[in-house]
Formats: C-alpha cells, sequence, structure tokens
C-alpha cells in the first residue's frame, strides 16, 4: 500500500505533527509513503519524495509545514485534477492525504469524485471553518498568540489611555475573534457571523470611558464587512477626545510552535486516516467532536454548515 501526502493552502501550526503522525502511522501499518512538495502544485508537477521515520524526526514542534504549501490556481481545474491525477497513477499511489482547509479538502474531493482516487482530508487551517470538526489544527495555537498579543497590546493601550481595534484573521469565519476575545477580555469582539450596530459600540465605549477606564481593546475579524481603518476613524469622529489604534496582527498568528492541544489534535487524526486507508474506506475528512475522533465522506463533511460557537457568543454578551 502506497500512500501520497501533501499539505496544501495557508500552512497552520501543527501540520508538521500532522506529517509525522501520516508518516509514523503508515509505516507502523507496512505502508509506503510519498510526501508531496508544495501542495497539488508540486502533485501536478510530480514532485515526489519517499519518507521514512528518520524524515518526520525533530519536527512535532515546528511550526510551518516541512512539506511546503501552496494555493494552485491549476488544480481548480479538470485539465490541472486530471494531471495530477496521472503524477498519482505514475508514482502507483493507492491513497492520497491532504492536510489543509476548505479549498484543499474540496480539491481532494473532486479529485476523487472526478477519479475515483481514494483521498483522505486532515483539518489543517488557522481558521476553524469546517463545520464537521468541533476544532481545526492550528486553531489553538492562533487563538494563543493571538491572546500574547492582546496582553502585549492591553499595556500600552492602557497607559496611553487609547481604544485599539486589533484585527485577526479567519477569512469569513469569527471564531479566532470569538476565542481570543473572550479569553483576552476585550470590550467588543466584530465577527462576520453576526451583524454589528456601530451606535452601540460607541455607547459601550463610551459608558467605560464615563467610569474612569483607560483603554479599550475590540477585536475584529477580518470578515467583517467593515475595514478597521474606517472603523477607527468612525469611532474617533464620535467619541470626543479617543484616540483609536489599529493593529493587523497578519501572519503572525500563522506561524510558531504549535500548543499541546494541536500537536495532540493533528496526531489523533493523522492515526486515525491511516487506519481508515488500512480498513478500506474509500474517501473520509478526519476530525474531532467533542472528544471523539470522527469521519465522514467528504462530500457530507464539506455540505455540513458550521453552527459559529454560538455558545462562546452567548457568553460573550453576557461579559463583555
Ligand atoms: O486560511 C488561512 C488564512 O490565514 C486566512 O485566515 C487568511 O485570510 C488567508 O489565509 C491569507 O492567505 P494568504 O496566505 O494567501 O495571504
Amino acid at each position: 500500500m502506497r500512500i501520497g501526502l501533501l499539505t496544501s493552502g495557508g500552512d497552520a501550526p501543527g501540520m508538521n505533527a500532522c506529517i509525522r503522525a501520516v508518516v509514523r502511522g503508515g509505516l507502523y501499518y507496512g505502508m509506503e509513503i510519498f510526501g508531496i512538495r508544495q501542495g497539488y502544485e508540486g502533485l501536478i508537477n510530480g514532485d515526489f519524495v519517499q519518507m521514512g521515520t528518520a524524515s518526520v524526526a525533530d519536527i512535532i514542534h515546528r511550526g510551518g509545514t516541512i512539506l511546503q504549501t501552496a494555493r494552485s490556481a491549476a488544480f481548480m481545474t479538470d485539465e490541472g485534477i486530471k494531471r495530477g491525477y496521472e503524477q498519482l497513477q505514475k508514482h502507483k499511489i493507492d491513497a492520497l492525504v491532504v492536510i489543509g482547509g476548505d479549498g484543499t479538502l474540496t480539491g481532494g474531493e473532486r479529485l476523487h469524485s472526478l477519479t475515483g482516487m481514494r483521498v483522505f482530508g486532515l483539518p489543517g487551517t488557522i481558521d476553524n471553518d469546517l463545520a464537521y470538526t468541533d476544532f481545526t489544527i492550528g486553531f489553538d495555537t492562533s487563538v494563543n498568540t493571538v491572546l500574547s498579543a492582546i496582553g502585549n497590546i492591553r499595556d500600552t493601550s492602557s497607559s496611553h489611555g487609547r481604544t485599539t481595534i486589533v484585527e485577526v484573521m479567519g477569512r469569513q469565519c469569527g471564531d479566532i475573534a470569538l476565542h481570543a476575545g473572550l479569553a483576552g477580555g476585550a470590550e467588543t469582539i466584530l465577527i462576520p457571523e453576526k451583524s454589528y450596530d456601530l451606535d452601540d459600540i460607541v455607547k459601550k465605549l463610551q459608558a467605560g470611558r464615563d467610569r474612569g477606564k483607560r483603554h479599550s481593546i475590540i477585536i475584529k475579524a477580518e470578515g467583517v464587512d467593515i475595514s478597521s481603518e474606517k472603523l477607527a476613524e468612525t469611532l474617533t469622529e464620535r467619541m470626543e477626545g479617543a484616540e483609536v489604534k489599529v493593529v493587523i496582527l497578519g501572519y503572525i498568528q500563522r506561524g510558531g510552535s504549535p500548543t499541546a492541544r494541536d500537536r495532540i489534535l493533528a496526531s489523533r487524526t493523522g492515526v486515525r486516516c491511516v487506519e481508515l486507508i488500512k480498513e478500506g474506506v474509500s474517501n473520509a475528512a478526519v476530525g474531532i467532536k467533542g472528544d471523539t475522533v470522527v469521519d465522514y465522506p467528504l462530500a457530507v463533511a464539506l455540505a455540513m454548515e458550521k453552527d459559529s460557537h454560538l455558545e462562546y457568543q452567548r457568553i460573550c454578551d453576557i461579559l463583555l
């Protein structure tokens, strides 16, 4: 049994721990593992390399991905998928494991449905925007990175008596903002899943100032339909004497050593994935619900709708 393995899309802390789990899990069950460099681009270009136990030594704690990654426009076409499939046949690959987010798993599903290739998806993205799993690999690390940044920003915001808007990643998903905002005691959290009212934000900030509060932190997810700069401008206009700053955290949220939670999630789902291949399953997305590792056919997993962590939103509404 020969397995192909790639990481694709935005990298996420814990991808390396997941690569390690698939490689060592596969070897444990007597499989051969071929890493494919630079995601679906490398697949199309035939950039394959055989992996052994030693090739994944000393990586469990490293951010990024040793297999490297890419966003492949070519693999979004039937022609690109066919070229990728030809490479898989040439290298006699029986099953392909893809680690990545929504785009990566969608590409994997299309490969499976167009060619019949056995494809398995593991959720590697900081965004936490895959509905079939409670958590994605990289999300917890990213939240903790944002939390640490909030702590630093709070110090200086408080010293200067400023309001600071901290913009975080997540595409159309507000989970990084919600989790880091709740854990970091932010005054306001803006997420794409919930409409906001500028009057309410101003009222809340003003009430804090009237109580003598020297600073405020607003966590804004990047998918919210107002730019952070525009929001800062509006708040400055509407609150007399207020100084509003913007911090866009950007790519620091995607790097760094993965947390224990992410390493454990990566290890558990990676090994389960190999076991599904061994059991003869044709395709699956592997994730976690509660403390149970789960799997669904790729098409089923991708059609699920996300619940947007409603309980977190409720607690935020009570505490903020
Ligand atoms: O999907 C992960 C992510 O970091 C998003 O949160 C962000 O919007 C996007 O990738 C950035 O993509 P790129 O690396 O192509 O700039």
